[in-house]
């Protein structure tokens, strides 16, 4: 399921797979090495510790919430992630990316901030009715499979009850502004999956890049661990796509409108527009 590769030979052919619900994982190279270290050095400055063993101190979850907070965005993060795409052959034409997150998963699924916890069962879509949307996860840390990301594959084109019926980008973003994380960050799952579902946790090492249609389910382990996860993510849109319709199918996704502003242009930060 997860597909090993280097380089896209075919872009089109290549995001006309993803929008259908292939998943790739990119080899590690010295771009993607040289990610980790720098992202290790900025953690470096306020907590030495072993990555996976941050849960041990006491204050833990205050470090984990400053630590995403300061590495959010990061610009040589941003420019090594630029350099990484471009080497792969993604940068054809005009491409968008909202911010990039370092994220942290704690060993005890009990924190809660929304970056520096577990997250449920989700599309990324159902927060921007987007379908065009590819997002990109990469660990820091070593990751096992009780503290990793997971995916539900059968659940790519089958439809799930949500909350994007009544959800708001819009509402979320304006509580965030003044420190409140009442709303939820996202529209939720709001049937159980079936106890026998297939679960697909992803096991890639540091160095090693995710690449997968944001219109897939999928949420943070839910097992008690004996490691803390640190975790990368980014999400990206292509004008190509938007222009030419090329998208994952959209299934379940009830939202209204689209909310194209978290996306912002790769080269002059001008933020991403929708013309239909
Ligand atoms: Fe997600």
């Amino acid at each position: 399921m997860f597909v090993p590769i280097s380089q896209i030979e075919n872009l089109n052919q290549f995001k006309k797979e993803i929008f259908n619900g292939k998943i790739y994982v990119f080899e590690k190279s010295k771009i993607t090495s040289q990610l980790v270290d720098q992202i290790k050095k900025k953690i470096g400055i306020d907590y030495s510790g072993e990555l996976e063993k941050l849960h041990h101190l006491s204050n833990c979850e205050e470090i984990s919430t400053h630590l995403v907070a300061k590495l959010k965005n990061t610009e040589i993060f941003k420019n090594l992630f630029y350099e990484f795409l471009h080497s792969i052959n993604f940068l054809q034409g005009e491409s968008y990316w909202d911010k990039f997150v370092v994220r942290v998963a704690p060993a005890k699924n009990k924190f809660k901030y929304r970056e520096a916890s577990r997250i449920g069962v989700h599309r990324d879509t159902w927060g921007t009715n987007i379908h065009q949307q590819i997002n990109w996860w990469a660990p820091i840390s070593s990751i096992e499979e009780t503290n990793t990301m997971v995916f539900f594959p059968d659940y790519f084109d089958r439809p799930v009850k949500n909350s994007t019926g009544s959800w708001d980008l819009n509402i979320y973003l304006e509580n965030r502004k003044k420190g409140d994380f009442s709303y939820p960050s996202a529209p939720e799952l709001l049937d159980k999956l079936p106890e026998n579902v297939r679960i697909l946790p992803v096991t890639i090492k540091p160095g090693e890049i995710l690449c997968f249609s944001g219109s897939h389910l999928h949420s943070s382990s839910k097992h008690k661990s004996e490691n803390t996860r640190f975790s990368y993510e980014i999400r990206t849109v292509c004008q190509d796509d938007l222009d030419s319709k090329n998208e994952a199918p959209n299934i379940d996704c009830e939202l209204k409108w689209q909310f194209p502003k978290i996306f912002r242009n790769m080269k002059d930060n001008s933020p991403m527009k929708i013309t239909s």
